[in-house]
């Protein structure tokens, strides 16, 4: 039997933080050995009272040596900025393995600086792996930093990869995906309060939300084509899930359902169905389901994850479980909130 790994998490207090430990505490190899957000000074059931009776633990002040001591592998549930600023100091400890749930590690510098800020870690960004075992399974296993991809990304790309090869070099491809409030983060805004987000449903930042040059990016790098990637985001009146809807015209007709089946055969957590999915059967899942239709060579191809999940801290911890050396599906949530 393998020896127990302690694990830290950081950022405990957020949404993702707290999925994170959902998982961690049911883990048969992760323990959690540290827990932090921005301020300390509290309990994991202080923070989180669903999980009252069930584990708790003292919530610090994130501090990189203190992690260094306890713990071998680190999660960052952390915004963005602030994320690269922790790592940079953890990674200069030597021996952590980090993954990063943030958007600091998942682009290419000079992407990364024109749609974020100055990037504070030039040094460790070129080694950062990025967490998609079903494009990086091998290098995962030897990264010591994995940049864990954003919620639609993960949902548009899983969903375009397949057909990469039959669309045109230059095309356009709309993505129109719909998220659960929770995709926002713990933080109230007027966009995400009650009653601007009940029985309502609107669109924000359409082609211009930083997901896209992380989709574009990763189309080019893994699928070797550029893309014009139109895409357009929608808040959904649902606590978590997430459904993508991709429509594209290939270059020549394909028996698309059979090019998708084909592509996922050897994929665990990659579902293809016969019927449009639903956020449900993926919710508290590491699903992604997937579904095709087809007009001759133009596509709808349907998607769907928990953006809490294999959108991140499932797909975190699948991500650590490859670095360490442990089987992917270790611990990792099958069963969705169904009904
Ligand atoms: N929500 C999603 O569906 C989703 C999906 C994929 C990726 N992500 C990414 O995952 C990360 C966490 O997201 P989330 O939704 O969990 O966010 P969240 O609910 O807003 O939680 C953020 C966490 O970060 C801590 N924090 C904030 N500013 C900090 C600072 N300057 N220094 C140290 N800690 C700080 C907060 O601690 P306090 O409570 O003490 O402020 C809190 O624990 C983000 O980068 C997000 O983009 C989120």
């Amino acid at each position: 039997m393998l020896n127990k790994i302690n694990v830290a998490i950081v950022g405990a207090s957020g949404y993702t933080g707290l999925e994170l430990l959902k998982i961690l505490i049911n883990h048969p190899t992760f323990v959690i050995s540290y827990v932090a957000n921005s301020e300390g000074n509290t309990t994991v059931s202080k923070l989180h009272p669903s999980l009252t009776g069930v584990f708790d633990m003292e919530v610090k002040k994130a501090n990189a040596a203190d992690i260094k001591a306890v713990a071998d592998v680190v999660f960052l549930a952390l915004p963005h900025k602030a994320s690269m600023g922790f790592a940079k100091e953890l990674l200069a400890l030597c021996g952590l393995k980090i993954v990063d749930l943030s958007a600091d590690y998942r682009l290419e510098l000079d992407t990364y600086e024109e749609h974020y800020c100055p990037h504070e870690d030039k040094e460790n960004l070129p080694n950062a792996v990025y967490g998609m075992p079903e494009f990086y399974r091998n290098e995962l296993k030897k990264a010591n930093l994995v940049a864990n991809p954003g919620c639609y990304p993960t949902a548009s790309f899983l969903a375009l990869a397949p057909f990469l090869p039959y669309i045109k070099e230059g095309a356009s491809v709309f993505i129109d995906a719909k998220s659960g409030i929770s995709g926002a983060g713990k933080k109230l805004t007027d966009a995400t309060s009650f009653v601007s987000v009940s029985e309502n449903m609107t669109a924000y930042n359409p082609f211009k939300h930083r997901h896209t040059p992380e989709i574009v990016e990763k189309a080019k790098l893994i699928g070797g084509k550029d893309l014009k990637i139109n895409f357009v985001p929608h808040l959904i009146p649902v606590t978590r899930g997430m459904l993508v809807s991709v429509y594209v015209s290939l270059e020549e007709e394909i028996d698309a359902k059979s090019v998708l089946k084909e592509f996922y055969k050897d994929e665990e957590f990659v579902r293809i169905f016969d019927e449009p999915v639903n956020i449900k059967n993926t919710s508290g899942t590491n699903f992604c389901d997937i579904f095709v239709a087809q007009n001759g060579k133009d596509l709808f191809i349907n998607s769907s994850i928990d953006n809490l999940l294999k959108g991140a801290s499932s797909a975190a911890v699948v991500n650590a479980n490859l670095m360490c050396g442990l089987e992917e599906n270790c611990g990792i949530p099958k069963i969705a909130y169904v009904p």
